[in-house]
């Protein structure tokens, strides 16, 4: 080959590569998007997240899937918290396990009330052992979780997705099919700048806000009744004015609530009408 041939071969390579780079943009929504199986259709992909850990995005999760069974509904959760997850305790299904069905296929883990779930803490040999996954395993897990279950056809899955805005969650809200979020937070100082950091994340990756849920917002008094804002007044409210969100409720500090999770009664213990807002707003999307 002349110098002149290697030079016009290079010359082409580099002008397809060029011209390769420059039809990036114009692809499909979502390049690297998760596809459901075959075997499985779900109508409504909502997600629960939350600035940081510990607000009770969690609980928030267990409150929207146990009402939206107790309307009629079908529904499965997954837990995206894949470090930390909760969901299986607090429905009592820790010692089941996740099966593998022919090669490829996992049967989720059923709740008392037919709640589809699929947890890391559901493929570990034990519910203690802490998740020490790199970021490309924990992505491969994710894809598993949605691609490869056998969610049959659904109307709801609930994402109960990691806290922050890291790598998981950035996948979750890339490859899946979201409709929704639903943003949990807790009335303490920085509240704005971190429920902002959620509806900002949410906007970057063109998802809607369905609305904000603020929980442990008050504590209702056992003996005299009386309703005391431990960490002072709310400001939920104001947060969702500021962003124009929706405040879907305020939920109480009740350690009753805390037993429940904790023995993993939820289904059959939760009081009803705890978040009839984000439930209706929810149920709009039906319509
Ligand atoms: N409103 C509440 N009243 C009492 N305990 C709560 C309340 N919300 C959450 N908890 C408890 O706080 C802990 C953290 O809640 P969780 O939903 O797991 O948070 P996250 O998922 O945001 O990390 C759990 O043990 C849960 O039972
Ligand atoms: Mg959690």
């Amino acid at each position: 080959m002349t110098p002149e041939e290697e030079e016009a071969i290079r010359r082409e390579f580099e002008a397809s590569r060029k011209e390769a780079h420059k039809e990036q943009p114009h692809q499909a929504q979502a390049p690297d998007g998760f596809e459901l199986n075959q075997f499985s259709s779900i109508k409504h992909v909502i997600g629960i997240v939350s600035g940081k850990g510990g607000v009770g995005k969690s609980f928030v999760t267990g409150i929207l899937a146990t009402e939206l069974m107790r309307a009629g509904h079908s529904v499965g959760i997954l837990d995206a918290d894949i470090t930390g997850p909760s969901i299986p305790k607090m429905f009592g299904i820790s010692d089941q396990r996740i099966a593998a069905m022919d090669e490829r296929m996992l049967i989720p883990a059923t709740t008392s009330t037919g709640i589809r779930v699929v947890s890391t803490n559901l493929v570990l040999e034990h519910e203690t052992d802490p998740v020490l996954w790199r970021g490309p395993l924990l992505m491969g897990v994710l894809k598993q979780f949605y691609e490869d279950v056998l969610w049959g056809n659904i109307d709801y899955l609930l994402v109960d997705m990691p806290p922050g805005t890291g790598d998981v969650a950035l996948t979750v809200f890339q490859s899946l099919p979201i409709e929704g979020v639903v943003i949990v937070s807790s009335p303490q100082d920085l509240v704005q700048m971190i429920v902002g950091k959620a509806v900002n994340m949410a906007a970057m990756m063109e998802v809607p806000v369905i609305g904000l849920v603020e929980n442990m917002s008050y504590f209702v008094c056992p003996s005299c009744g009386e309703k005391h804002e431990l960490f002072g007044p709310s400001y939920a409210q104001e947060t969702a004015d500021h962003f124009g969100i929706d405040l879907l409720g305020r939920l109480p500090i009740d350690p009753a609530i805390a037993k429940i999770c904790d023995a993993g009664t939820i289904e059959r213990d939760l009081p009803e009408h705890l978040l009839d807002a984000a439930l209706e707003i929810i149920a709009e999307h039906d319509a």
